[in-house]
């Protein structure tokens, strides 16, 4: 049986297996798919080993992603693009390292929020590892505008500034919370505030009117921003579907097929 994995640490609560599970039964691919917890300090032996066991791909999660970039032998353009590794393809030639955060997000928003990307404008909040990872593939759907707010704001600028050439003239741009210009027709949470309740503090006229707005983080209540966003009048969508969709992007690498992803959906989200 062709064998995958995820590791992170912890692990116990990764839904990826269930996921994977899910599209192999629907694609009628046989391979099985596990949780792996590695140790913090020992993530290439982990990986080493599962390759000695003839595991063919693994998906990296917390705390592992910048660890996998170093493992991988050749990064896709994306990985490099996001600076961080979720999906490792063992191939008869090395470890390809890739990213599928970014397009299992913009798929979500895309595909099954079914808001287009290209023409709008689009504000991100956060500048760390999980904002990085949504910059291209968010830039390759050409939006009007795309504003990084971050509370540090010299690593917003850095970021813009990595992107700046390839969003064209004068498109991607940074900032600080309180300096956001203007009103939003996406607005993405990328930051990691959602885990402790707290709330990036962002001015509610940052949502234009029918404004999607998305936090990366999900639960089975909504987050503070969602909260607020829609107290704001925003459509609302939390970061379910952004996982489905990264976990079909990866099974699409390593099997070739790409799955059907709304049953699963919505059979996660029955769940939570
Ligand atoms: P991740 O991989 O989840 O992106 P990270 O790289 O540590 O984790 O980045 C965390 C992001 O959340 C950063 O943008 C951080 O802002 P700073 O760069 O200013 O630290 C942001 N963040 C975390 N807690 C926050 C809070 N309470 N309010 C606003 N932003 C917060």
């Amino acid at each position: 049986m062709d064998r995958y994995c995820v590791f992170g640490n912890p692990i116990a609560h990764s839904k990826s297996p269930e996921i994977h599970a899910a599209f192999a039964a629907q694609t009628g691919q046989e391979l099985t798919y596990e949780k792996r917890l590695a140790p913090v300090d020992g993530f290439a032996a982990a990986v080493q080993a599962f390759i000695a066991e003839g595991g063919l791909g693994a998906n990296v999660t917390v705390p592992f992603k910048l660890d996998a970039v170093k493992v991988a032998q050749a990064l896709t353009i994306r990985a490099r693009a996001a600076g961080a590794v979720n999906t490792l393809h063992f191939t008869e030639d090395g470890i390809v390292g890739d990213n599928t955060d970014g397009a299992g997000l913009v798929a979500d928003i895309v595909g099954n929020a079914g808001v287009p990307i290209t023409g709008k404008r689009v504000l991100l909040l956060g500048a760390g590892g999980a904002a990085r990872g949504v910059v291209l593939p968010i830039l390759e759907h050409r939006p009007a505008q795309l504003v990084i707010a971050n509370r540090t704001v010299a690593t917003a600028e850095a970021l813009a500034e990595q992107f700046a050439a390839l969003g064209g003239e004068g498109v991607v741009s940074a900032c600080g919370y309180g300096d956001i210009e203007g009103a939003f027709d996406i607005v993405i949470n990328a930051t990691s505030a959602s885990l402790s309740a707290e709330l990036p503090p962002v001015s509610p006229s940052v949502f234009a009117p029918g404004a999607l707005a998305l936090d990366m983080m999900y639960g089975a209540s909504p987050t503070v921003f969602l909260q607020f966003a829609g107290q704001h009048g925003a459509r609302l969508r939390d970061g379910l579907g952004m996982l489905v969709e990264q976990a079909a992007e990866a099974f699409s690498l390593w099997r070739g097929v790409h799955p059907a992803t709304a049953g699963v959906l919505q059979s996660l989200r029955a769940k939570l």
